[in-house]
């Protein structure tokens, strides 16, 4: 989504917004512009497309200037276009604003101060933020703070904002609501960002902004008032990620380097929650044990990826313990009328924490009085900050659009959970729950031996890119896997996939089969009862002359028989097997994706998370 970043110091702030600006191109945009503070004047430049073109405009017309605002937009309200670009001014050109979020009531807003006389250039809904200040500071706003104050309690919606103004031009305002919004501390300098890999190059000093509040950056440093205008201390803390965490290391893109990150994601949450030994330790729980053990109902609450984590999570939970799980989505939970009370236990999983959707799902029911727990792998996060609880899923920044080790990292969190939970309410005998830690244990391993086959993967994937569709069936543990894997080649490769629990195929999907349609089945093993039921399904498929693509388990000559290509895992119990199976198809939509000469970092259209209903 929509990307920010700020500096106010002694240093030329356009190379270090440019910079901070490169580092969130992944979170996904299609315009970008910078305000600065230069001599009395502000300049601004602003281009469609990526940031490249910005930065050729700025040689043609180069800018400078030691406070300045910049920003990625992913367009919500108008097109993509150089006029709906960020920063937007107000009808002076003295005031310059960028922005993340929606303001709800901005046609309202516009209706009544075009009425007065504004003209406004856009069709943004941003453009109403400069032009709110102007008319309060007309209106006898004794100070910026005290105009953007104002200006921000007349907006309905969401915002994170960075703003300037020729009237103060050793100031940099920033404010946020419901939109993330960051300030950095460096050595007389200032930063504000909507995410930390934007700054942490130059800063690892941070203050999240809450909401509700309003920053008044200075060289000599930060101010945090409220909306009522109140004084609210700003609390520094230290953002513990390398810088190195959120460049390439040598990888052609983020995806394939976080993909390879996994096996070391996995056993740093192993380590993190079983040591050496084989207990859970007690804080993956989170509440006491009386309250899991008079605990009934769950409600997972997510969207996208960590919907189908949400999903497996259901399986292994109701599967351990005897608690009833439910899922769904946070588009749909939040319009529904799905029964929740304080006995309800609401689970949201998120990479971002950020997801609109989910935070406004478990706002409402924390609001029922619910409590509340998340996966979430960003500290910070709104929705950390928001929960009664957090299992941090320590993935590290995932700058890869296309969500990888932050969603095996979300299972492994689950299946963590689940056999705590198991444990504490006694549903599960310690001799089992032994038994399948000593089998997750080995999920690290059995990825590596995947990434290890990545070349196989390639080959298979280059021989089936180029067709319209492809189908991926699944049951069971693996339906969710199903969907992630099609969800994965849709997102990078733009080739339509469909998923479906292997045995609802007969029920419509089979209709689609044919020799060219790519039909990518999960056929694992151990002990699992439906290998066989999921076979079957396989066979209906080479009936009608599918082009069968199996993930099947070592040494199973079976599968190999029937499917056209095979690729072999590593035999993995099979509630933990979906973290080692969708490492297959990740691979597999990657390499796609590279044939069919994608943007797999910054797939189109698409934005890292969803700050936006
Ligand atoms: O940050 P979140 O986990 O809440 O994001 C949810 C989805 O937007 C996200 O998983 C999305 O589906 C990814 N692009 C998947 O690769």
């Amino acid at each position: 989504m929509c990307g920010i970043v700020g500096y106010i110091g002694p240093a030329d702030s356009v190379p270090i917004l440019v910079d901070g600006l490169t580092r969130l191109e992944y979170r996904g945009y299609d315009s970008a512009g910078v305000a600065v503070l230069q001599d009395s004047r502000l300049e601004i430049r602003r281009h469609t497309g990526r940031l490249s073109n910005l930065e050729a405009s700025m040689q043609q017309a180069p800018l400078t200037g030691s406070v300045g605002i910049g920003h990625t937009r992913w367009a919500t309200h108008g097109a993509p276009s150089e006029k709906n670009a960020h920063p937007h001014t107000d009808s002076t050109g003295r005031i310059a604003v960028v922005h993340n979020g929606i303001i709800e009531n901005y046609q309202a807003l516009r209706n009544e101060l075009a009425a007065r006389g504004h003209r406004f250039l856009s069709e943004t809904d941003t453009e109403v933020i400069p032009h709110l200040i102007e008319d309060e500071l007309a209106a006898g706003a004794a100070s910026m703070l005290e105009a953007i104050r104002r200006a921000l309690a007349r907006t309905r919606g969401a915002y994170a904002l960075g703003i300037v103004s020729l009237d103060e031009p050793e100031t940099l305002y920033a404010a946020r609501l419901g939109s993330p919004l960051i300030a950095g501390v460096g050595d007389g300098e200032l930063y504000i960002a909507s995410d930390v890999p934007a700054i942490l190059n130059r800063t690892r000093q941070v203050v999240y902004l809450g909401d509700g509040q309003i920053a008044t950056l200075r060289r000599e440093g930060l101010e945090l008032v409220d909306m009522a205008g109140k004084p609210v201390a700003a609390e520094v803390q230290t953002v513990e990620l390398e810088a190195e965490a959120a460049e390439r290391a040598g990888f052609e893109t983020f995806m394939l380097k976080e993909i390879h990150e996994q096996p070391r994601v996995l056993r740093t949450l192993l380590n993190l929650h079983l040591g050496n030994g084989q207990q859970d330790t007690p804080e993956i729980l989170g509440f006491d044990a009386d309250y899991w053990r008079s605990l009934r109902r769950i409600m997972a609450i997510s969207c996208g990826t960590a919907y189908h984590a949400a999903m497996y999570g259901r399986l292994l939970l109701e599967g351990l313990t005897g608690l009833a799980v439910e899922t769904d989505l946070g588009s749909e939970f939040r319009y529904s009328n799905r029964k929740i009370d304080p006995a309800t236990l609401v689970l949201a999983v998120s990479q971002s924490g950020e997801t609109a959707d989910t935070l406004a799902s478990v706002r409402m029911a924390h609001e029922r009085g619910c409590r509340l727990l998340s996966i979430c792998n960003v500290a910070g996060s709104s929705l950390v900050r928001e929960s009664d609880h957090v299992l941090y899923t320590h993935a590290g920044p995932e700058i890869g659009v296309a969500s990888t080790k932050a969603y095996t990292a979300q299972l492994m969190a689950l299946a963590l959970l689940a056999l705590a939970v198991g444990r504490v309410r006694g549903d599960i005998a310690p001799e089992l729950a032994d038994e399948m830690i000593s089998d997750l244990r080995a999920v690290p391993d059995a990825i590596h031996y995947v990434l290890n086959r990545a070349e196989i993967i390639r080959e298979i994937a280059e021989k089936h890119h180029d067709g319209p569709s492809s189908l991926y069936l699944g049951r069971r543990y693996n339906f969710p896997t199903a969907l992630e894997g099609a969800l994965k080649n849709k997102e990078i490769s733009y080739q339509h996939a469909e998923a479906y629990a292997a045995g609802e195929m007969k029920h419509g999907p089979i209709a689609l089969i044919n020799e060219y349609l790519p039909v990518i089945c999960i056929c694992t093993r151990t002990r699992d009862e439906v290998y066989e039921k999921t076979i079957s399904n396989v066979r209906e498929v080479e009936a009608r002359g599918g082009r069968i693509i199996a993930i099947a388990t070592d040494g199973d000559t079976e599968v190999a028989d029937i499917a056209e290509d095979t690729i072999y895992v590593p035999q993995t119990r099979d509630e933990f097997s979906p973290m080692v199976n969708v490492v297959a198809l990740q691979l597999l939509a990657y390499y796609a994706a590279q044939a069919r000469g994608t943007d797999i970092d910054k797939p189109r259209n698409l934005a890292k998370s969803v700050t936006v209903e």
